[in-house]
C-alpha cells in the first residue's frame, strides 16, 4: 500500500486517545497543518548522520529526559537544568570513553503515555488513565480525564518555547566548553560525584588552555563554542503528528517535523498497526522499544517495514528487558540478528524493564538494577561482536527522590522527599552523572 500522512488511520491503532469532540479536533488539526515546522528536514538528516557514526562504533548516543513534560512544571529553570546535566553527561562521557557524544533530549513534544490499563480506581471510583498532558489532566475526576483535542495546541506551543530556548542555549555561549565548571548545579556541586566532575572539569579547562596556546580557540572553533543538541518523543498520538508531518522541499521527502527523532514505544509496535505504518513514511531517525518479548521475527519485520534500503542511522532499537531478563534473552536474540547484516543503532533503556512498586507504594527504579541492565547490553554487544551504542534514560536537571540507591543512598522512605513525576521515576542529577562516569568505563572498554 502506498504510504501517506494518513495512511495509518486505515490501521488498528493502541494506546491512542479517543476525542468525542470531533468538530474540534479536526480544526485542532487544520491548525496544527497550518502552523511552522518545530525542525528542519537537514535537521534530521544531520542527526542520521551523526547516528550512522555510532553505528560504526565511532560517537555514542545520549538520550534523556522527563518520562513525561508537563504543562505546570513548564519553566526556563527545568529545561535549563536538564540542558546543563545533559552538558555534564556529555562532557563525562566523551572525557572518559574518549568518542563524540550525540546528545538526544526526551524534550519538546515528549507529552503522551501508553499506560498498562485503560482506567485507574481509586476509593472504588474508576476512571480513564491519565495519559500524559497532550491528552488529559492528571485530577482524578472524570472532566480532567476526558480526552481534549485543544491540548495538542498547548503541547505545540510548549514544545516550540522549549525548542527555542534549548537552541539558544546550544549555540548562544552557554554550551561553550569554557563553561564547562557553569554547569554542574548548586545542590551537586558539594557531593561526591560533584566534586569529580569539578575535577574534570579542570582538567578540560586546562587541556583547553594549552589549545589556547596552540592558536585553537571558541572565536575561532565553533565545535568548542556551540553543541548539537536534538530533540526526540514517542510519537503516539498520530493526530498531533500526521498534521506536522511535512514535504522537504529540498528532496521531496517526507519529515515528521514534530521532532528530529521518533520512536514507538513497546505496546505500539505491531507490524500491522497504525503507529508503524506512520513512522514508516518519515525519513527523520526512528526509533523503536524492545521488550523481554520481542522475537527475532519481530526485529526482522520492523527492520524490513522502517529501513527496507538498511540505511545506517535511521533505524534505532531501544532495549528495554529488565535487568534479569535481558540475560536471559538477549544474547540468543542479538546473535540471531548479527548474522543478518542489517545497519541497527542499539541501545539500551535500563528503565521500563527495571519499575517496581516500594513497600509505601510509591512506582520506583533501584539505581543498581539500572546499573546492571547497562552493563549486560554492553557485555552482550562484546560478546557477539556488535556496539553497544546508546542509553536512552528517565532523568531530570532536578533534586527528586523518584529513584532508590546511588552514591545518595536514597532509601524508599526518603522517596516521600521529593518525589515530582509526572509518571515514571526519573534519575535524579547526581544519580544522572554517577550513571555517566559508570557508562564512560563501558565505552571506553567496549
Ligand atoms: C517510555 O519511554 O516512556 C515508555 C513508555 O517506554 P516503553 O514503550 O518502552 O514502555
Ligand atoms: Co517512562
Amino acid at each position: 500500500m502506498q504510504w501517506n500522512a494518513k495512511s495509518w488511520r486505515t490501521k488498528p491503532i493502541k494506546q491512542h486517545p479517543t476525542y468525542k469532540n470531533t468538530a474540534l479536533l479536526e480544526s485542532v488539526e487544520a491548525q496544527l497543518k497550518s502552523y511552522p515546522p518545530l525542525v528542519f528536514a537537514g535537521e534530521a538528516r544531520a542527526l542520521q548522520e551523526r547516528l550512522a557514526k555510532v553505528c560504526r562504533g565511532e560517537a555514542f548516543l545520549l538520550q534523556g529526559g522527563d518520562c513525561a513534560e508537563s504543562f505546570s512544571q513548564f519553566n526556563a529553570i527545568n529545561i535549563r537544568d536538564l540542558f546543563k546535566v545533559i552538558m555534564q553527561m556529555g562532557a563525562i562521557l566523551t572525557f572518559g570513553g574518549l568518542c563524540p557524544i550525540v546528545k538526544v533530549g526526551r524534550i519538546a513534544g515528549q507529552f503522551a503515555k501508553p499506560r498498562s490499563s485503560d482506567t485507574e480506581s481509586y476509593n472504588g471510583v474508576s476512571l480513564p488513565s491519565y495519559r500524559g498532558d497532550m491528552i488529559n489532566d492528571m485530577a482524578f475526576t472524570q472532566e480532567a480525564r476526558e480526552h481534549d483535542p485543544s491540548r495538542l495546541l498547548q503541547a505545540y506551543n510548549q514544545s516550540a518555547a522549549t525548542l527555542n530556548l534549548l537552541r539558544a542555549f546550544a549555540q548562544g555561549g552557554f554550551a561553550d566548553l569554557h563553561q564547562v565548571h557553569k554547569w554542574n548545579l548548586s545542590f551537586v556541586k558539594n557531593n561526591a560525584f560533584g566534586q569529580k566532575y569539578e575535577e574534570l572539569a579542570s582538567r578540560i579547562t586546562q587541556a583547553l588552555d594549552f589549545m589556547k596556546a596552540c592558536g585553537i580557540d571558541s572565536k575561532h572553533t565553533p565545535t568548542l563554542r556551540e553543541t548539537e543538541f536534538y530533540t526526540s518523543h514517542e510519537a503516539l498520538v498520530l493526530n498531533y503528528e500526521e498534521p506536522l508531518c511535512r514535504e522537504d522541499s529540498l528532496t521531496g521527502e517526507w519529515y515528521d517535523c514534530s521532532a528530529h527523532m521518533l520512536w514507538i514505544g513497546e505496546r505500539t509496535r505491531g507490524l500491522d498497526e497504525a503507529h508503524i505504518e506512520f513512522l514508516r513514511g518519515v525519513k527523520n531517525p526512528i526509533g523503536v522499544k524492545i521488550g523481554p518479548t520481542a522475537t527475532k521475527a519481530d526485529i526482522m519485520g520492523l527492520c524490513d517495514i522502517l529501513n527496507p534500503h538498511n540505511q545506517s542511522g535511521r533505524l534505532n532499537l531501544i532495549v528495554r528487558m529488565g535487568a534479569d531478563k535481558i540475560k536471559a534473552h538477549f544474547p540468543k536474540l542479538l546473535e540471531s540478528i548479527n548474522r543478518e547484516g542489517r545497519e541497527i543503532l542499539w541501545s539500551c533503556d535500563p528503565m521500563h524493564g527495571n519499575t517496581i512498586k516500594a513497600h509505601n507504594g510509591y512506582k520506583t527504579r533501584v539505581f543498581d538494577n539500572v546499573l546492571d541492565e547497562v552493563k549486560s547490553f554492553f557485555e552482550i554487544h562484546k560478546a557477539y561482536g556488535s556496539y553497544a551504542g546508546g542509553v536512552h534514560l528517565e532523568m531530570t536537571g532536578m533534586n527528586v527522590t523518584e529513584c532508590v540507591g546511588g552514591s545518595q543512598d536514597i532509601t524508599e522512605e526518603g522517596l516521600a522527599c521529593n518525589y515530582n513525576t509526572q509518571c515514571d521515576p526519573r534519575l535524579n542529577a547526581t544519580q544522572a552523572m554517577e550513571m555517566a562516569f559508570l557508562i564512560a568505563d563501558m565505552i571506553k572498554n567496549r
